[in-house]
């Protein structure tokens, strides 16, 4: 059943690609410039079929009792932690709510990894109490309330490296995941800003992270 609805997905997925492919070539040519939106659509079609198919197994594997309202989950365990880019940078929250990434441990960067389920998580921030999040245009906020943007589905890549996509976005089946990211601040090397999640693709460096124990 679960087999044959994945099957049925890409088979879809590849139908919309391919009506919509000559389109979306002719968009990139005349209205898309950046290279990450290039590789994003060059990559579309490989990584959504992934990216939807976890997705759709992670929340499956919840209790059927949410109904697949995995907000209404209380944390099974949480973790005191700082979370590094490959790039060099700790992810931070400022006082005002800003995520910001610096090359030195502050305690701007103390973050609480919360435990929804095995590979969704919720990251807060020590400091201000307020959560990760990232919005309907991929930008990476904080969020007092618990609402479905402050949930990342954790990727487990070669070497300890994990990944954090947003489990609420995108909402089309033709894009790739949204994840989180840091990239050097421009003209300082020593401060990092948060990536539109929006350009992220997985296997970036950007958006790979070492997780430290506090
Ligand atoms: C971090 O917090 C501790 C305790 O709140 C404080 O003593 C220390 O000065 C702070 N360090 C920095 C770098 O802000
Ligand atoms: C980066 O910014 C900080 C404070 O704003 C400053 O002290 C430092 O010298 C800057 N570094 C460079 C390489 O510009
Ligand atoms: C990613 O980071 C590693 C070091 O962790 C480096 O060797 C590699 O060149 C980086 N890749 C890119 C594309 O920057």
């Amino acid at each position: 059943m679960k087999t044959s609805k994945i099957k049925m997905s890409i088979v879809v997925l590849l139908i919309v690609l391919s009506i919509t492919g000559q389109e979306i070539r002719s968009n990139e040519v005349v209205t898309i410039t950046g290279r990450h939106i290039k590789k994003r659509i060059k990559h579309a079609e490989k990584f959504s079929s992934f990216f939807h198919k976890n997705v759709d197994e992670l929340v499956e594997i919840l209790p059927p009792t949410t109904h697949r309202d995995y907000t209404s989950l209380k944390p099974t365990n949480f973790r005191k932690v700082r979370l590094k880019s490959r790039t060099g940078y700790y992810l931070e929250v400022l006082n005002s709510g800003k995520v910001a990434g610096n090359t030195i441990e502050t305690n701007y960067s103390v973050l609480e990894m919360q435990v929804i389920a095995p590979q969704i998580k919720r990251i807060k921030s020590v400091l201000t109490g307020k959560y990760i999040s990232i919005n309907s245009d991929g930008k990476v906020k904080t969020k007092t309330n618990i609402s479905p943007d402050i949930y990342f589905i954790e990727e487990v890549l070669p070497h300890s490296f994990y990944s954090y996509f947003s489990i609420k976005y995108p909402k089309s089946t033709k894009e790739p995941p949204w994840l989180l990211g840091l990239k050097q601040k421009v003209g300082n090397k020593s401060y990092g800003v948060a990536c539109r999640a929006s350009r992220t693709l997985p296997g970036d460096n950007e958006t790979q992270f070492s997780v430290m124990d506090f």
